[in-house]
């Protein structure tokens, strides 16, 4: 077995992702860096890693590239290789253009090709090939998303002594939407490689049960399914998870429940009260012409974020004539995401063609109704953009959690601010105290902005102190620290069998 120099032995703790926690840098010589990407996993898993010498697998995002392993900040990175044809059929073909769709309820068409599913295949097996190579003895492996739903079970099949974890950060939708699949056993089957599997909400953890119940019978009760055994070694290996005899034979259990992820509440409130940061967020409404309420809306350029639905609520307002320009003003962050994946060049033409309209319609010289900004921006430009909005708008139309709600949040440590939440948004199940929408009922939509901006400061600090005590309360460490153990704790505690 191939294993990492820096460890001879194999890691103890090996966490898998598509991408890895880096971004890479290209300096003005030609130089390369890496700089550790500001998601929350990484900052929930850094100290983990740092204490069970953990490394992470992943791709570092550039087609072709071979860098060595390298460590990072304290973590020990294992770059897989992505050649530019798995990027467009692996990442940008099954994983972007039917997975997520299919996941999403449908919102954009899913596309079913044979050689996107032949090249994701090829792909999960490179990643699970690597984790097997530098995976230590009797080891925990945590695989992350959608992208890499059959590495669970290729790891197994390689190294049945491994602990092997996953988590799906985007819904699982109903048994109705997820049979379109051509490869939905495979894919079921992929996943039950795992031990324990996580989800965003309650509701994502029963569509999967049921779609296992549907597709191989297998026997469930409440969060645990029962997955009879196929290979010998994973009885003499797998001791704690091989639990008990049904009609004669063996099962591992597997656990399928919500973990619902989180941030680093922390570390944006902290971000929120330096004094720099807040004199950014007056400059910005300065720079807005102060207007008396900025609403504010921050998305990847996705079709899921239902961001053309509320520009039609806003303009719809507009013209109207409830609102006026003067006094209302959105600004609207979309980061540019998948560009080379034709539903979001739609998307982008689409929202781009519905800004100008609208600003063209309803600006004046002095005041534009929404400032459409293209870009992503340092974590402490978003945090100065949540503390300068009054009304924060996530009407997302399906979404696995919707880690922005819990920053604008975790951000307003002066308990103000209006959240205005859509339903389908992971996040609403914890932040019951958000103005909650359905984005797809556009006068519903225009209610909610309208009770916002005319929110009473007495309400606001009531509902933010509720979701701030929440978010605080279960932030991105308790997260992962719930996971794991769940993951580490053998389940039921039924004794194996004598027998072998
Ligand atoms: O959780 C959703 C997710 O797809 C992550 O897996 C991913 O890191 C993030 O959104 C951004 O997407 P992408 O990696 O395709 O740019």
């Amino acid at each position: 077995t191939e294993t990492s120099a820096e460890s001879p032995a194999g890691f103890p703790f090996v966490v898998v992702s598509n991408r890895l926690p880096v971004d890479r840098q290209v300096h003005a010589d030609g130089t390369l860096s890496f700089r550790t990407s500001p998601g929350g996993l990484v900052t929930a898993l850094e100290p983990v890693m740092r204490e069970a010498d953990g490394a992470w697998i992943g791709w570092t995002g550039s087609a072709d590239d071979e860098t060595e392993p390298f460590e990072h900040d304290g973590i020990h990175l294992i770059p897989v290789t992505l050649t530019a044809d798995d990027v467009e059929l692996y990442y940008e073909g099954f994983s972007n253009d039917t997975l997520w769709p299919l996941y999403h309820d449908v919102i954009a068409p899913p596309a079913y090709h044979r050689e996107w599913w032949e090249s994701y295949v090829t792909v999960n097996q490179r990643f699970a090939d690597r984790a097997a190579a530098v995976t230590s003895e009797g080891g925990t492996v945590w695989v992350q998303d959608y992208q890499l739903q059959l590495v669970p079970k290729m790891l197994r099949e390689q190294r049945p002594d491994l602990t092997i974890g996953f988590f799906n950060h985007i819904p699982f939708p109903a048994y109705g939407i997820y049979s379109q699949l051509p490869w939905r056993t495979q894919i079921i089957e992929g996943l039950l490689g795992a031990d324990v599997i996580g989800f965003q909400r309650t509701a994502d953890a029963g569509n999967f049960t049921r779609a296992v119940r549907r597709l191989l019978g297998h026997q469930t009760k409440g969060t645990v399914i029962d997955v009879p055994v196929e290979a010998e070694a994973e009885v003499k290996s797998a001791k704690h998870r091989i639990s008990r005899v049904r009609d004669d034979k063996l099962v591992r259990t597997v656990v399928a429940k919500a973990f619902p992820i989180s941030i680093d509440a922390a570390r944006y409130e902290e971000l929120a009260r330096r004094p720099d940061i807040q004199e950014r967020a007056r400059e910005i409404r300065e720079g807005l012409g102060n207007p008396k309420v900025v609403m504010l809306g921050v998305d990847r350029l996705d079709y899921t974020k239902g961001i053309g639905h509320r520009l039609k609520a806003f303009g719809e307002l507009l013209a109207d004539g409830t609102v006026e320009v003067e006094d209302v003003t959105l600004v609207q962050v979309a980061s540019p995401s998948r560009e080379r994946v034709t539903a979001y060049q739609n998307l982008r033409d689409e929202i781009e063609l519905t800004v100008g309209r609208i600003n063209g319609d309803f600006g004046t010289i002095s005041h534009t109704a929404i400032s459409y900004l293209h870009h992503g921006y340092p974590r402490e430009e978003m945090v100065a953009l949540y503390l300068a909005a009054d009304v924060m708008l996530v009407t997302a139309l399906r979404d696995g959690m919707n880690l922005v709600a819990k920053e604008y949040v975790a951000s307003r440590f002066d308990n103000d601010g209006v959240l205005v939440l859509s339903e389908f948004a992971g996040a609403s199940d914890e932040l019951r105290t958000a103005l909650r929408v359905n984005p797809h009922d556009i006068e519903g939509l225009k209610e909610a902005i309208l009770k916002a901006i005319a929110m009473p400061k007495a309400e606001r600090a009531r509902r933010m102190r509720a979701m701030r005590k929440r978010v605080q309360e279960n932030d991105v460490a308790r997260w992962s620290s719930s996971f794991l153990a769940t993951l580490t704790t053998p389940s039921d505690g039924l004794a194996l069998p004598k027998a072998n």
